[in-house]
């Protein structure tokens, strides 16, 4: 037997046990007559003492040769520690060595196997392992693993069935570049990896299934950002007879419960916002609901007033930061630059100071009178101490310029709590998006979903703006400012579907090539079906107020898609190139 207990169980109440632990050798400490080694497995660490007084001089030479990451086997009596700690869950014990066995040896490891190690990215990603052996990453798992359990046990629990849908497959279109596979038996052809299993649920619902959920790998060739992985995990869920207000509460329920079951945090409300809303409000269609600071539109107050920037803009938008008008110079000089940096591309910022003698301060007192100021006081709410922050130029820019000053400055005011968290729905997205570069229109969210049922007239109109104004039955849910989930309700009518492809550029013949197998399978009674898809890796990160998504990934890929550890992507040899008939082209810088 390798073990009688882990190395995090054994207590005070376990004194004078006979116990045999293994692990692996932490640190080890040796102060001559005394040596102790933390041993350590997935469980906890439990110290191991050997004393000159009754130690075998044998096992103090096999303990002196042990070094930081060998595997030990050792059995003893659990004894009363003379100085207790309570730093660990086994501190006031340690164990009394009386048989030491190393199981394996090892290298010093790179870095240390430590919460705050010092081994960089790069090093702790090609030695994955040896970064999983640390308490915090394998904490994360813990809690990646408990709440598919749980999403499991909630889904199970009201009738969904989990289906396995294939990973080699053709392209289906959710807005990134397809990884694809190429065939050895159909040269020349290729299965596009699934960015999601998009038609394959809906297949499911035509097929009868009613409530089908997966958790399921999805795989997008995209740049890669700090919540973004090429190879990614959703909870992926599609039901049939629903409209979208039953979605929305289903998943608001795996919400709450996967809240309350992982974290034991009962969440508060789960509002509701329409995308034109959230922009209007936020300039962003997933703001940050864990504090206000609310854009106002100071456009008309603004411009005419003989200011020449604000006089040639499109929009003027202000938000107000509470208690900052002790801004000093230097501190509006640093925001002023952080606008004006390439990521956010702000010309410039014009500020107003609510003194607290109640002048305000502006830097634009040149052209605005004390009393033009105060109308865009009122306007956006401020009081006494407050500091308004101006942006302008072209609308939609300035919005999302105006967005991330809003949560620099949240995140400077230090608004953005860990451990608050702020759910939201944001709903009524445009069905259409224009691309200048392509000339033409992509689904928002994807072909498959519904425009508004009011907005179906608008499919035949050749008027761009129109076509714009469409609204589709789908939805995001946001927590803390970052995108968790999305769905809609699909269309089920072969008509429609085709009209809608038609919409996107899709000539007939392409329609039916690439998407034939969900045309046909509409003509043979589609159930009026929806859904959504939750980012499994974003929400782990999310509920651990964490920035990244690697965090919670067992083997993430770097930020150029690559696997330090196993070294991938790599080259193939000639052979398997030949039998797939591919042949390699340098491509000419
Ligand atoms: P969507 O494309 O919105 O919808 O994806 C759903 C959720 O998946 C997460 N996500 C990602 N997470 C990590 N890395 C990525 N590269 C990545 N891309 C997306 C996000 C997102 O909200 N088939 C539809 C769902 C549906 O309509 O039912 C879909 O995939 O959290």
């Amino acid at each position: 037997m390798y073990r009688t207990h882990t190395c995090g169980e054994l207590r005070i109440s376990d004194v004078n046990k006979e116990v045999t632990l293994s692990g692996w050798a932490a640190i080890v400490r040796d102060k001559g007559a005394l040596l102790w080694i933390d041993l350590r497995d997935r469980y906890g660490i439990t110290q191991l003492v050997m004393d000159e007084n009754y130690t075998s001089k044998e096992l103090f030479e096999t303990a002196r040769s042990i070094g930081r990451e060998f595997v030990l086997q050792a059995t003893g009596t659990v004894i009363e520690r003379a100085s207790k700690t309570n730093k660990i869950p086994t501190g006031e014990i340690e164990i009394k060595v009386t048989e030491l066995k190393i199981l394996n040896a090892s290298k010093t490891p790179p870095f240390t196997i430590q919460d705050d190690t010092d081994g960089g990215d790069d090093l702790r990603m090609k030695y994955r392992y040896l970064d999983l052996r640390r308490n915090a990453v394998q904490k994360n798992l813990l809690f990646r693993s408990n709440l598919a359990i749980e999403s499991r046990k909630y889904l199970a629990g009201i009738g969904f069935i989990e289906v396995e849908t294939p990973n080699l497959i053709k392209s289906t279109p959710e807005g990134a570049r397809d990884f694809v596979v190429p065939s050895r038996m159909n040269k020349g052809q290729f299965y596009a990896l699934p960015q999601s299993p998009q038609t394959f649920k809906q297949i499911l619902m035509v097929a009868g299934f009613d409530k089908y959920f997966q958790i399921v790998k999805c795989f997008r060739d995209e740049d890669l950002r700090a919540d973004r992985q090429p190879e990614f995990t959703q909870i992926d869920c599609e039901m049939s007879f629903v409209h979208q207000e039953d979605i929305l509460n289903t998943f608001e329920g795996m919400t709450r419960h996967l809240f309350k079951n992982v974290l034991n945090i009962e969440l508060g409300d789960f509002p509701r916002m329409t995308y034109d809303e959230a922009m209007r409000r936020f300039g962003s269609d997933k703001p940050d609901m864990r504090f206000e600071m609310e854009f106002s539109d100071l456009t008309d107050v603004a411009k005419g007033k003989g200011f020449p920037v604000f006089d040639s803009a499109e929009s003027v938008l202000a938000i107000c930061a509470p208690g900052c008008a002790g801004y000093s110079r230097k501190q509006v000089d640093e925001l002023t630059e952080w606008v004006k940096r390439p990521q956010i591309g702000a010309k410039g910022l014009v500020y107003v100071k609510l003194e607290e003698d109640g002048s305000l301060k502006s830097s634009v007192d040149k052209f605005y009178s004390q009393e033009d100021l105060k109308q865009w006081a009122e306007r956006c709410g401020a009081k006494t101490g407050d500091l308004l922050l101006v942006l302008c130029g072209e609308e939609e820019k300035t919005r999302k310029q105006l967005c991330e000053l809003r949560l620099e400055m949240g995140t400077r005011l230090e608004l953005r709590k860990a451990g608050d968290f702020k759910p939201l729905w944001v709903l009524d997205f445009p069905l259409l998006e224009w691309d200048e570069e392509e000339n033409r229109f992509f689904a928002m969210h994807h072909p498959f979903t519904s425009p508004k049922p009011n907005d179906i007239p608008k499919m035949e109109s050749n008027d761009r703006q129109v076509l714009k104004s469409m609204r589709a039955d789908a939805y995001d849910l946001v927590i803390n400012g970052s995108e968790i989930g999305g769905g809609s309700i699909r269309i089920h009518d072969r008509d429609l579907q085709a009209r809608n492809f038609k919409l996107l550029g899709f000539t007939q013949e392409e329609a039916e090539a690439q998407f034939g197998f969900l045309l046909g399978a509409f003509e043979f009674g589609a159930p009026p079906h929806g859904g959504i898809a939750f980012g499994f890796d974003r929400l782990c990160s999310v509920m651990n107020g964490a920035s990244s998504i690697r965090d919670f990934i067992a083997f993430p890929k770097n930020n150029q898609g690559r696997d330090m550890m196993i070294d991938a992507p790599d080259a193939i040899n000639p052979k398997q190139l030949e039998e797939l008939g591919i042949k390699i082209v340098e491509s000419k810088p």
